[in-house]
């Protein structure tokens, strides 16, 4: 096969930012899918209100048209922050908000507390928030979860949290709620017993490194050393979570779909003494996934993980398009506008068309 075609596919969970780096990063995830999901956690403000996020919309239509392509080939989904301040009416406005035609405003977002990238207007008491919740599961709004606990250890923070996803579940049993970027075994676990009402995302640098990569990465000479550009939240961990979400992503289990959390960052934030977590991947998205079912022997598994059952999950229609990969080999810039893309030097033996 010279060339792979597949359904055009969605992400359904990705980090644009504002100002210069949102114009740096939204070509490359525009020209790849037909629709993906900005979160939240932008800085200086985070996105709180259905005004904010409709504003949100706007700036990253502008430069999805600016590069010459519009909200048909790709339309930004966008998502509110949860916070303790958050009252069940800024949920129950954005009821099936849609702009020229499309839905857009599809889910609200929780960062726990402090674990993450712009999260210290995070929650604490997730029991607090069950008013809101609850308006959540009346006008249909998925919620959406970084589920780690901030005070446990780095290691163990997704782990401790599977009993909050599991009380939430059993407490709104309408309420779709998504745990995004899993990346334990015991997660992929936990996922399968819960309701099907409860989903999650995986991402590409999950299903491909471990720690080992973060912290004894082999560089260009050949020695191991930290590799910042390889640490997001949450830490990628062992072989065998790795292995458990690669099964999970070719398992054909319309609970687990594709989300890439690509998370871009200046270089120097990352080469830091205080590195911020995240890994841009959004340039390499599509020919490494594809690569990686390839390389497994699921191919056929691909286009649900990346097109089907996350749509699905959020009641959004099948993008109707395709998109080719060509066998074409190049090699991945080592910077992009000062940030670092995932396999930055490195050479991808697949390229999007066009
Ligand atoms: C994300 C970011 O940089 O905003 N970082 C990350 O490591 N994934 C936030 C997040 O999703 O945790
Ligand atoms: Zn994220």
């Amino acid at each position: 096969m010279d060339a792979i075609t597949i359904r055009r596919p969605d992400d359904f969970h990705v980090h644009f930012r504002r100002g210069e780096i949102l114009k740096s990063v939204v070509p490359f995830t525009a020209r790849q899918f037909g629709r993906a999901m900005a979160m939240p956690n932008t800085s200086p403000e985070p996105i709180l209100t259905r005004g904010d996020a409709l504003k949100y919309w706007l700036e990253i239509t502008e430069i999805v048209q600016k590069v010459g392509l519009s909200p048909e080939d790709f339309c930004p989904l966008v998502t509110i922050q949860i916070t303790d301040e958050t009252e069940p009416n800024t949920v129950r406005e954005i009821k099936e908000e849609g702009m020229g035609g499309h839905k857009v405003i599809v889910a609200g977002k929780v960062y726990p507390l402090g674990v993450t990238t712009n999260s210290h207007n995070g929650v604490s008491d997730f029991r607090a928030l069950y008013r809101v919740f609850a308006a959540m599961e009346e006008v249909g709004l998925v919620l959406s979860l970084h589920g780690q606990v901030p005070k446990a250890f780095c290691l163990d923070r997704e782990k401790e949290f599977l009993d909050t996803l599991a009380m939430l579940a059993k407490d709104f049993p309408a309420l779709r709620i998504v745990m995004e970027h899993i990346s334990t075994k015991e997660s992929v676990d936990a996922l399968k017993d819960l309701p099907k009402t409860v989903g999650a995302t995986i991402t590409l640098h999950h299903l491909l490194i471990t720690l080992h990569d973060v912290l004894s990465f082999v560089g260009e000479e050949g020695s191991e050393g930290l590799n910042p550009h390889h640490y997001c939240q949450p830490i990628p961990q062992k072989l065998e979570d790795r292995g458990a979400l690669i099964g999970a992503a070719m398992s054909g289990n319309p609970k687990f779909f594709f989300g890439s959390d690509s998370a871009p960052h200046l270089k120097e934030r990352k080469e830091s003494s205080c590195g911020c977590a995240g890994v841009f991947s959004a340039p390499v998205l599509l020919p490494l996934l594809v690569g990686l079912f390839e390389f497994h022997g699921k191919l056929d598994r691909l286009e649900p993980f990346v097109s089907e059952f996350g749509a699905r999950f959020y009641g959004l229609p099948l993008n109707q398009e395709t998109i080719t990969l060509n066998r074409e080999e190049w090699v991945v810039p080592k910077e992009y506008n000062g940030i670092v893309p995932f396999f930055a030097g490195k050479t991808v033996g697949l390229k999007v068309q066009g």
